[in-house]
Parts: structure tokens; C-alpha cells; sequence
């Protein structure tokens, strides 16, 4: 029997909200374009990023800081027509809210009514709490990023693991409970010592998603071409590879070199 699309029932805030309080594992990946968005979400992802990371794996940047307004809206747009189950969160990006709460609910609605996306992603905490409270205002739902937050890694200098010191710890903590009483409905913490994020998912109500955060938060997320293997470089200790597509493709590609250059492809039965 063919599942129609009004069958399908979509992962809501509220949904996340009650795995939170089930103890059930809350899955996200990362999505820029339709054909991957079709894959994830068919497997049964819950919740997909179209990140600004975007910025590195899609576009090649060195950082997350290039990729604009605009550019994002297109992934977001993309992702959007290839899910019928997953809630899709969408990176505000570097410029667009940081320092300007009205720019910020401006670019935050153009998200939702040029991609159809369903929720928000923006980076920090104490800094941008009039951001996110009119973002919210306007009813967006808003997730929070704490810990590396690549947007600022002009900031930080490097790639390493925050919040190692008690004061950024401390802020964390602080920044974490600012976003849930603002009315965030989630928060990714990223690259934090599992103890911290442990703490941070124990006191929150709302759910916390880990990157690099260790297993004691209310999920995880990881970008979908580091997990697949398409970035080969890319080996933080905490990433777990699942498959290695750069293997896979790259064997797929020399055969179809070999194929067209030994004339075998196409053959009689691939012609007209
Ligand atoms: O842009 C991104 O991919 C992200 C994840 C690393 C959480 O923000």
C-alpha cells in the first residue's frame, strides 16, 4: 500500500519535547540539497540542520563566516521539498542577526516564508537574547548553539574543545538557561566535555542535542558528509564514520572512466 503524504505524521517541537521526557534519543544530521533531504528523511531522521556548514562541505570555505542570506534560503528551499516526516531547522548565518534584533527577525522571517522551513538555528547566548526573543515573538521556534560556535572562530582562534575553564563553563551553564527561559525549544551544544554537557541536558527541560558533547545529552547531530565519509580529511575524535562514499564514489567514477574510454559504455542494450 502507498503511503500518502498527508499519512506521513511530521516530528514537531512538541514531539521532540516528549522524547526529551521519554528518554527517547532525539537523531539530527545536516541537509543542504533535495536528493540527500529524501534519503535521511525516508530513513526516519527526526530533525534535519540545513547548517551553515554549508559553507565548508557544500561550497568549499575554509569557515562557516562566507555563506549568505540568500545562499542559505536556496539549501533550506531545496531540503524542504525532499521531507515529508523530519523537522527542518535552518542556520541563520554569520551578519544576518548577530548586533540587530530587527535584522534578525527580518532574516528569520525570510527563512520561514522563501524555504518553508519549520524552525531556526542561531549561535550564543547573553549577546543575542533580543534576537531571539523577537524572533520568538513572531513565533519562530528558535534552537540555540552553544560551546564552538563556529561563527565566532575568529574569536576562539581555534577548533579545540570549549569551555574547559570553570568561567566559560559557568557562562555556558548560564547561557543555556538564558535560551531555555527565552523559550528556545532545543539546544546544540557543540565540542563541550561530556561532564558539562551532562550537567547542561540534566537541569535543561528542553532538549539538548551534542556534537562532540559525549552521550549524556538528548541527542545527536553530525554533518551528513562527515558520518558518510565524503570528507575524508575531516577526522575529529568524535566522529564516527558510517560508510566511506569518497571509497565508494571514487571507485564508481574510475570504472565509468574506464568504461567510456574502452568504449564498453554504453553497450547495445544502453542504446536506442
Ligand atoms: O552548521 C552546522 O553543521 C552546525 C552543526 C555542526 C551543529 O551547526
Amino acid at each position: 500500500m502507498s503511503v500518502h503524504k498527508s499519512d506521513i505524521k511530521r516530528v514537531t517541537t512538541h514531539q521532540l519535547q516528549n522524547m526529551k521526557e521519554r528518554g527517547e534519543k532525539i537523531s539530527m544530521l545536516t541537509a543542504y540539497d533535495y536528493s540527500m533531504a529524501s534519503i535521511l528523511d525516508a530513513a526516519g531522521i527526526d530533525v534535519l540542520l540545513v547548517g551553515d556548514s554549508a559553507s565548508n562541505v557544500m561550497a568549499g570555505h575554509e569557515t562557516t563566516l562566507p555563506i549568505t542570506l540568500d545562499q542559505m534560503i536556496y539549501h533550506a528551499a531545496s531540503v524542504i521539498r525532499g521531507v515529508d516526516r523530519a523537522f527542518v531547522v535552518v542556520d541563520l548565518p554569520f551578519g544576518s542577526y548577530q548586533g540587530n534584533s530587527s535584522e534578525a527577525l527580518r532574516s528569520a522571517i525570510r527563512i520561514m516564508k522563501e524555504s518553508g522551513a519549520h524552525g531556526i538555528k542561531l549561535e550564543g547566548g547573553q549577546e543575542i537574547k533580543e534576537s531571539v526573543t523577537r524572533i520568538l515573538s513572531a513565533g519562530v521556534p528558535v534552537m540555540g548553539h552553544l560551546g564552538l560556535t563556529p561563527q565566532s572562530i575568529y574569536k576562539f582562534g581555534t577548533y579545540s574543545v570549549r569551555a574547559k575553564e570553570e568561567a566559560e563553563a559557568q557562562k555556558l551553564i548560564d547561557d543555556a538557561k538564558l535560551l531555555e527561559d527565552l523559550g528556545c525549544f532545543a539546544i546544540v551544544l557543540e565540542k563541550i566535555p561530556s561532564n558539562l554537557a551532562k550537567q547542561v541536558a540534566d537541569t535543561l527541560n528542553i532538549p539538548v542535542i551534542g556534537i562532540g558533547a559525549g552521550p549524556h545529552v538528548d541527542g545527536q547531530v553530525l554533518v551528513v558528509h562527515d558520518m558518510l565519509g565524503i570528507n575524508k580529511e575531516f577526522k575529529p575524535r568524535f566522529l564516527r564514520r558510517y560508510a566511506d562514499l569518497h571509497g565508494i564514489m571514487t571507485e564508481a567514477v574510475t570504472n565509468y572512466i574506464a568504461d567510456v574510454k574502452s568504449q564498453d559504455f554504453p553497450n547495445e542494450k544502453e542504446a536506442y
